[in-house]
């Protein structure tokens, strides 16, 4: 792929997603001369996860803070930056539940930071990575689109929803150049332990409970994370300005199904029996507000970019719980 953009600036990327965005553009994308990664380091970064493209001369790393708008302007203008992909986040449900200042700070007021800076330097291209959580919960049928209204649910979607509204209200009325992302549930290598597919893979692998929230009948929608890289990449190459582009995985799961097809795949890899697994499995009080269910039609992306996720629920999960075998520091606590 040849690219409009040259010298990115990646923020949160020693995240989980932002790793695999940048490993993927530094191993695939033709013409991609410079990523700068901006990360401030919490504890849900992990430098490891940019091992395979450190030594990389393409490649600078940043310790900083998305809010220090100063250090955001220096950057963009000492690597003549051409677009900003905005992964940072606090970006647990879990903890925001807990502490949705924390949230608001750096979801919105980040995001606000970032998208100041872009209008000291409208050159600048933005893309605004976002969720399907802003579009609230669905019940048993239908799909969110793009044209889905707002309505987020969890501290957690509220901040990514007003970060997302920023986005718009910068580029209606300052004529930035944006183009935003709402993706589903990701998995994949390198997701922090505190996830449900990586805790359940820890509980499996330390033999602790597997704890599952109410009766388990939640559904998602998964999608493998270098599928959402790749579809990110497309959007930067080819999505038209001014665009919102929904990216799903097409693997819709209860939450006690996915747990079983977990412990059926960690059985089978570690040859072990899949009934005393099942054993840990432990149901637990429901998280206050708990959605019922996210599911993403895609056409769009695919209609308009000719994307499709590449890896099914199974090629992704055998392959997440592979890495995770073959990196057993990664299932602790940190
Ligand atoms: N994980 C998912 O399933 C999912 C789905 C859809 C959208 N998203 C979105 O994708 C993005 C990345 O998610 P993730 O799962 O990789 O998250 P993550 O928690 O793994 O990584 C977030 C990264 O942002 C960094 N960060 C946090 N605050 C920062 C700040 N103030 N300045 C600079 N860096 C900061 C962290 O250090 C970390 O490296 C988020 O915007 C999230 O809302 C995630």
């Amino acid at each position: 792929m040849e690219f409009k953009f040259k010298r990115f600036l990646v923020t949160g990327g020693a995240g989980f997603i932002g790793s695999s965005f940048i490993r993927y553009g530094l191993q695939n994308i033709l013409g991609c001369e410079k990523i700068i990664n901006l990360d401030l380091l919490t504890y849900a970064a992990n430098l490891k996860n940019l091992v395979p493209i450190e030594r990389d001369p393409r490649y600078f790393f940043v310790q900083g803070d998305i809010c220090d708008e100063a250090l955001v302007e220096k950057l963009c203008l000492d690597h003549q930056i051409d677009a900003i992909v905005h992964f940072a986040a606090m970006s647990h449900v879990d903890r925001s539940i807990a502490d949705p200042k924390a949230f608001y700070e750096t979801n919105v007021g980040g995001t606000l930071r970032l998208l100041e800076v872009v209008r000291r330097s409208p050159q600048i291209h933005f893309h605004h990575i976002s969720t399907d959580e802003v579009y609230g919960s669905l019940s048993q049928e239908g799909h969110f689109t793009e044209n889905s209204p707002y309505r987020p649910n969890s501290p957690y979607a509220a901040s990514k929803a007003a970060s997302d509204h920023f986005v718009r209200a910068y580029a209606h009325t300052y004529g930035l150049s944006t183009t935003v992302s709402h993706c589903t549930n990701n998995y994949g290598p390198c997701q922090h332990v505190e996830k449900f597919i990586p805790h359940m893979i820890y509980g499996c692998y330390h033999r602790k409970p597997l704890p599952i929230y109410g009766n388990g009948v939640n559904r998602r929608d998964w999608i493998f994370v270098d599928d959402h890289s790749q579809a990110v990449w497309l959007i930067l190459e080819r999505g038209k300005r001014g665009e919102v582009y929904d990216i799903g995985g097409g693997a819709e799961l209860k939450n006690i199904d996915l747990l079983h097809t977990l412990i059926q795949a960690f059985a089978e890899a570690k040859q072990e029996d899949p009934r005393e697994l099942s054993s840990l499995v432990t149901f637990i009080a429901d998280r206050p507000g708990h959605d019922f269910r996210y599911a993403i039609d895609c056409s769009k992306i695919h209609q308009e970019l000719g994307w499709r996720p590449s890896h099914t629920i199974s090629t992704g999960i055998h392959k997440t719980i592979g890495w995770y075998l073959e990196n057993p520091d990664r299932l602790h606590w940190v």
